[in-house]
């Protein structure tokens, strides 16, 4: 069985800890897209691990894990973050596979990112590297290999910045290099042969759809496709060899960086919310904001990554609001006959996410619910959830088109409701 897990909001629904809930019984996870700009949160025995670029499958010994070609990776992040899953007694040897294909994050792709500030990124580096993956001058993990190619590479790339130092920058790499050597292969290739020997494999995806370059909320995505179509391309597998794509979506909506968030909460509910749900980025500690569950862009998600199956997570972190709501339709302002229902507007309107309507154009219309005001942390079945948290769920049920699979209800393993 192969498996993408995917966000149908802007990252940080969860994926890290859903795939806790799925690694346990696979034999290979996969990281497909995205860098050092993720960050995917685990508890192992009261430990807080927060996973960069390697597979969060890594905390079970018995799962390989891939860093996908279609992963940037940063050399320096990578080592610091083998070194600390060592140090917590995470063994990687022999279970760790870099793909020779997969580009590297280099200085001046830090330098060069966000510099006015208005898209709001993560300054790691990402989009530049892939601004040069796509403009064919980038430098591959393979080129590690071969420290005269490197350094030709990083020659002719440097004649842009004379303030860094080809030497600097050479001996650095070869010292990451002298590390991360033993751990780069052709993953395709094993992928491959795994998944015909009918391993259990998770494709892991980074950020979220409405951070997709093309099906986000453009311009303020990522610079890579967190569908889980391009899982395929970011890990060299061919489509059919995909059985089942599973969503994580937040009870909520978060979103760190700019961009519109149409369904934000008013300060009162966001500051609750942001406390309660920790809302603050595992990459760079920047509060994120808060908005209600929009189920018309999950809607739009789950078309366009064809998901059928979703875990909801964070439900807990409703539990102290006295109302709850729920995006269900928008409502497109100038033309009142345009009014847009839930999953369908996103079937009938194929340009609707775009960033100008967006904001200026559509209003979301709620549905508001009463909260249920009491603690659902140690709820373990569906049927033990207060009356009012059912209804919330059922609500979800009923305005996207996916079965739900499970109910997270607090950040570790333990605290799941499966149905
Ligand atoms: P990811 O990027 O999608 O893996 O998500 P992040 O790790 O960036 O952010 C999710 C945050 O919510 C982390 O701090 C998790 O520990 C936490 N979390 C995940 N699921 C739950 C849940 O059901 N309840 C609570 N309270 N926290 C959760
Ligand atoms: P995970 O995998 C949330 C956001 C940034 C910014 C935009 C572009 O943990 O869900 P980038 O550095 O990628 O060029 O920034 O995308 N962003 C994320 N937001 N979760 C993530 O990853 C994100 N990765 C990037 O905040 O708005
Ligand atoms: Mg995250």
């Amino acid at each position: 069985m192969v498996r993408v897990i995917v966000g149908t909001q802007w990252g940080d629904e969860g994926k890290g800890r859903v795939i806790e809930l799925f690694a346990k019984d696979a034999d290979v996870v996969a990281r497909y897209n995205g860098g050092a700009n993720a960050g995917h949160t685990i508890y192992v025995g009261g430990d807080r691990l927060v996973f960069h670029i390697i597979p969060s499958g890594i905390i079970y010994p018995h799962t390989i894990c891939i860093i996908g070609n279609g992963v940037v990776i940063d050399p320096e992040v990578l080592i610091k973050e083998i070194k600390t899953a060592k140090s917590k007694g995470i063994n990687i040897e022999h279970r760790l596979f870099i793909s020779d294909k997969a580009h590297l994050v280099m200085p001046y792709h830090k330098l060069r990112d966000d510099k006015d500030g208005l898209l709001g990124t993560t300054r790691m580096g990402i989009g530049p590297c892939y601004e040069d993956k796509y403009a064919r001058r980038g430098i591959r993990v393979a080129d590690l290999l071969y420290p005269e190619v490197f350094k030709e590479k990083l020659k002719n790339n440097l004649k842009e910045y004379p303030s860094l130092k080809l030497d600097k920058i050479y001996v650095q790499y070869k010292s990451f290099s002298d590390f991360i050597i033993p751990f780069i292969t052709d993953t395709s290739t094993l992928l491959n042969q795994w998944i015909d020997k009918g391993k259990e494999v998770i494709l892991e995806g980074a950020q979220g759809l409405l951070l997709d370059v093309d099906h986000g909320t453009y311009p303020f995505v990522t610079s890579s496709n967190p569908q889980a179509g391009a899982a395929c391309c970011g890990l060299g597998i061919g489509p059919t060899k995909i059985d089942e794509v599973i969503g994580v979506t937040k009870a909520y909506t978060s979103r760190v960086g700019n961009g519109p968030l149409p369904t934000r909460m008013t300060k009162e509910f966001e500051n609750i919310v942001r406390e309660m749900g920790q809302e603050y980025g595992a990459t760079t500690g920047r509060p994120r904001r808060c908005g209600w569950l929009d189920a018309v862009l999950v809607g739009k998600a789950l078309k366009v990554n064809d998901i059928k199956k979703i875990v909801i997570t964070k439900l807990d972190v409703l539990d102290k609001l006295p109302k709850v709501k729920i995006c269900k339709q928008y409502e497109y302002k100038e033309d009142k006959h345009r009014v847009a229902t839930g999953l369908q507007t996103c079937r009938r309107q194929a340009d609707f996410l775009s960033v100008a309507e967006l904001s200026s154009n559509f209003a979301p219309v709620y549905e508001e619910l009463d909260g249920w005001l009491s603690p659902t942390g140690s709820v373990r079945s569906y049927n033990k959830l207060p009356t009012a948290a059912k209804k919330y769920i059922d609500k979800i049920t009923e305005l996207i088109d996916a079965k739900i699979t499970a109910i997270c209800v607090g950040p570790t393993k333990e605290n799941t409701i499966f149905l």
